[in-house]
């Protein structure tokens, strides 16, 4: 048996906003296909909590119901549905009103040895305090309880400072979980593999070698019913604040002396603390903050951002980020990352390219050689490639051309990739909070991300529009180009 199917320790795993977004989009269709692969043992229970007044039963319709709309597969009225939904249960809790707490604790009776309780808090992050402090005043929080918090933890560095003085006054720090999806991707997991499972990337990986990196991550789709959450956000908090800072972090990186969490944080930290910060002095030259307007995506016309809201409301998020972001250390001194992010742009598509330096000399007079790039694409379709220059084939002369090694990950291993929210369920479920943010992490992300946003507010920084279905607004491209370097799109 694989080892990432041998089946975990028993646990409650119980899910505040359990009738919400994300419990029916990944958080059940996750728990699912690791149960159809055998996975979760026995008699481990799924418990959802929200404010409706469901009965368990009437709960596991509604499962039933999100699950046909969200599981790329019909589900088979089988064996492993039948032990799926015996393993759900129910409870209304009133957060906010405080209510329904003593019946919750009734439903998870006394803990038994060797089980292990989780909390998955899937609610919105101004609730996640007050309910760690319920937790404990209802002795729910045992020893060796678990808290999973969704991103974002907070809205800037002092929300996300309560939020954890909060929560760490009752879970010790490895029994918080802090997720961001991004670090459970088959390929962000194998740009670890790859930098760290392979001796010839260390010598390269530096300011030597590296001419700048790229980071984007670009979606198709819009801010749908969102636009409320992204008016206070915006991409920065959206994105940049979390996914592509963690990104930038495993990237730059030194190697940790091993794979645990500690020791991965600890050189994360080291990352963010270099990160040069943005001021209302240069965030005009580093950072481009757009809106998408009506466009086409796939032939398809799509409206504006905020086209559906009342035509007097002042929209101010931007839906789109670029910055060059720089660090100020030995190994990447000098050495730009580019971080780029969108809603409605011409794809989705999540890539990492490192663009080497030119040769130093060519011997080959005037024939242009492209400089080696080698790339991480996370979605939609995994792989790497390297682009290495050959002479162009045939007895016409001596010509360069440069030619890409692929590798594909669906074609060469002929797995089903879990969703990151299976694996990342499955870490908390083992205990290996490897794949997580750390406190000082999140905290020091939102330094400098409060510092971007208040470096907006002060300089005023226009928010430039881009058409949908394109690759964002004409400054998003001045910033690269300017240092004469271009995006690599499609
Ligand atoms: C979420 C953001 O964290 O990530 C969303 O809140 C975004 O706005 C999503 O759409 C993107 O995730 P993925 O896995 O589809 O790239």
């Amino acid at each position: 048996m694989p080892a990432e199917f041998i089946p975990v320790s028993p646990f409650d795993l119980v899910i505040f906003g359990g009738t919400g977004d994300l419990a029916a989009r990944k958080l059940l269709p996750a728990l699912y296909h690791r149960d159809r692969d055998g996975q979760l043992s026995e008699d481990s229970r799924i418990i959802g909590v929200s404010r409706r007044d469901y009965s368990d039963g009437e709960y596991v319709q509604w499962v039933a119901d999100v699950l046909a709309e969200h599981l790329d597969e019909p589900i088979p009225d089988d064996e492993v549905w039948q032990r799926f939904t015996g393993r759900l249960g129910y409870q209304s809790v009133d957060v906010a009103n405080d209510t329904g707490w003593s019946d919750l604790a009734d439903k998870l009776g006394v803990e038994p040895d060797g089980r292990v309780r989780v909390f998955y808090l899937a609610t919105a992050a101004q609730l996640y305090g007050s309910i760690a402090r319920t937790l404990a005043d209802q002795g729910l929080a045992t020893e060796s309880a678990r808290i999973v918090l969704e991103k974002p933890v907070g809205f800037d560095e002092q929300s996300a400072r309560a939020i954890n003085d909060a929560v760490g006054a009752v879970f010790d720090e490895s029994r918080i979980f802090r997720i961001d999806h991004y670090l459970g991707k088959e390929a962000v997991q194998n740009l670890l593999a790859l930098r760290f499972g392979n001796s010839m990337f260390e010598p390269v990986w530096n300011r030597n070698h590296i001419d700048h990196v790229q980071i984007t991550v670009a979606e198709d789709i819009g801010v749908e019913e969102r636009l409320d959450f992204y008016e206070q956000t915006g991409a920065l908090r959206d994105m940049v604040q979390n996914h592509l800072l963690q990104l930038l972090c495993l990237v730059a990186m030194e190697p940790p002396a091993s794979m645990h969490y500690d020791d991965i944080r600890n050189e994360k930290m080291k990352v963010l603390r270099a990160l040069r910060p943005i001021t209302t002095e240069n965030c005009a030259d580093v950072t481009v903050r757009g809106r998408y307007a009506a466009g086409m995506i796939d032939g398809e016309p799509v409206d504006a951002y905020g086209a559906d809201t009342e035509a007097d409301r002042e929209l101010e998020a931007e839906t789109f980020v670029a910055i060059k972001a720089e660090l100020d250390s030995w190994r990447w001194r000098d050495t730009p990352f580019y971080l780029r992010t969108g809603k409605r742009m011409a794809q989705k598509s999540s890539k990492i390219v490192f663009q080497f330096k030119p040769v130093p000399h060519s011997i080959f007079g005037d024939h242009s050689l492209a400089p080696n790039t080698l790339t991480l694409t996370l979605q939609p379709e995994e792989g790497v490639n390297l682009k290495l220059m050959t002479k162009d084939p045939g007895p016409g002369g001596f010509h360069m051309t440069s030619v890409p090694l692929n590798l594909s990950f669906s074609d060469e291993f002929d797995v089903r990739y879990p969703d990151s929210y299976e694996r990342l369920l499955m870490e908390v479920l083992r205990g290996n909070p490897a794949l997580f943010m750390g406190r000082e992490e999140v905290e020091s992300a939102w330094q400098w991300i409060d510092q971007i946003g208040a470096a907006w507010r002060d300089s005023r920084q226009h928010t430039q529009s881009y058409l949908a279905g394109s690759w964002g607004p004409p400054d998003g491209f001045l910033l690269i180009d300017r240092d004469g370097r271009r995006w690599q799109d499609e």
